[in-house]
């Protein structure tokens, strides 16, 4: 059929040992099927694209922001007389 949507099996694998690899694992953990399902065919709306990524890039990016001063107010300390010491004690000696 002309609109048949071309899907892809989970690792593009049809023979061979790496298939059989497949088989034997997803007898024993359906891996292949929660993949499938999950990801490889799951239903994305149509006018999904690239811009959308950058609503989970903000999100990283402020988590990593939360995270990184959080870091940073247990060791660092901005003052002009304290700031520099307090780098070279986050370089050498904080583990
Ligand atoms: C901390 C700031 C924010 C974070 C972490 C954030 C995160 C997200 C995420 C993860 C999504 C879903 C994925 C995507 O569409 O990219 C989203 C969707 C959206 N966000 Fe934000 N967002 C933030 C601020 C804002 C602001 C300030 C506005 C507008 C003034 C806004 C408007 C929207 C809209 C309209 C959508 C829906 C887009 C669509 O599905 O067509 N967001 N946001």
């Amino acid at each position: 059929m002309e609109n048949e949507i071309k899907r892809r099996d989970f690792i593009g694998v049809t023979s061979g040992w790496l298939h059989m690899l497949r088989g034997w694992i997803d007898a024993r953990v359906p891996m292949s099927k929660f993949w499938n399902g999950q990801v490889a065919q799951y239903d994305a709306p149509k006018n999904l694209n690239f811009w959308y990524f950058f609503g989970s890039i903000g999100l990283l990016i402020l988590v990593n922001q939360v995270v990184t001063g959080i870091l940073h107010t247990m060791n660092y300390q901005p003052s002009a007389t304290k700031a520099f010491a307090s780098v070279q004690y986050i370089m050498r000696d904080v583990e």
